[in-house]
């Protein structure tokens, strides 16, 4: 098993690619702690979890919050007694809103769940991992965060971000043991697009936003990315720290 008893924290755990990473990583023999800000889709996921032999807890936590991630990660420290892999996985989108319509309400609350709550999260657990002398995080982008419009202005910036904050992180400390990868999924089928609630199709935003899209071969499934999460996550990757993989089906590649 690709994962033997490491400690792996991972948010968004409750639905789509989180939820794919959360059944996987705990078939890999992880010790899991899963965080979420939905109750409900947390105790099932780790229901599932232990259904299928795997350990997990479930933490409330919102990564917007600096408590709820310092109480996330204590947990893991509490529960097991280390922390091996975090994967920054929590994100939400911005309804492809472009500059001119974007609100002050949207862009801080975007930025600081998609871009902040990572950096909070890492910020709290690598001293954890400096002192084991080793640990591995997972940063999950998108290929909003590499090209200019594939989703709204406050989207592409956080995305932007949490691939600046991974390639710096992943320099910065790799001397210490640490590696830190990002994911740059394309489009995934999850629950994140009807989470965003209802969009105007007409909007400036949506239609930039889309023009792109007739060249996607095709979407993939949240298990396709959980499986590029494991291989950052495990040994596999041990020569690969601070880049982007992307899984976008060759969406990018035109
Ligand atoms: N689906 C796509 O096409 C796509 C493409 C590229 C990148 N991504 C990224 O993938 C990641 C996972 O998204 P998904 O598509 O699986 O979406 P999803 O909506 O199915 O799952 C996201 C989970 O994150 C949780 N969440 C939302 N806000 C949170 C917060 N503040 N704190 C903690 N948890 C929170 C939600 O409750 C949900 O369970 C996100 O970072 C997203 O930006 C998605």
């Amino acid at each position: 098993m690709k994962l033997q008893d490491k400690v792996a924290v991972i948010t968004g755990a409750g639905s789509g690619m989180g939820k794919e990473m959360a059944l996987l990583f705990g078939r890999e023999g992880a010790k899991l702690v899963l965080a979420d800000i939905s109750q409900a889709t947390l105790d099932q996921v780790v229901a599932e979890v232990k259904d299928n032999g795997g350990s997990a807890v479930g933490v409330l936590a919102n990564v917007a919050k600096e408590e709820d991630v310092q109480n996330m990660i204590d947990t893991a420290v509490n529960t097991y007694g280390s922390l091996d892999v975090l994967v920054n996985n929590a994100g939400i989108m911005d309804k492809m809103t472009p500059v001119t319509d974007v609100t002050d309400e949207l862009w801080e609350r975007v930025i600081s769940i998609n871009a902040t709550g990572p950096m909070r999260a890492i910020r709290k657990a690598l001293p954890i991992m400096i002192k084991q002398g080793k640990g591995v995080i997972v940063n999950t982008a998108s290929v909003g965060g590499l090209y200019g419009s594939r989703a709204g202005a406050a989207y592409t910036a956080s995305k932007h971000a949490v691939v600046g904050l991974t390639k710096n992180v992943g320099f910065q400390y790799a001397d210490a043991g640490i590696r830190c990868n990002a994911i740059a999924p394309g489009g995934v089928e999850t629950n994140i697009m009807a989470d965003a609630g209802d969009m105007n199709m007409e909007s400036r935003g949506l239609k930039k936003a889309m023009s792109g899209a007739g060249f996607n071969p095709r979407n993939g499934q949240p298990s396709e990315i959980a499986k590029v999460a494991l291989f950052l996550a495990s040994d596999d990757s041990s020569f690969v720290n601070g880049t982007v993989i992307t899984a976008d089906a060759g969406w990018t590649a035109y």
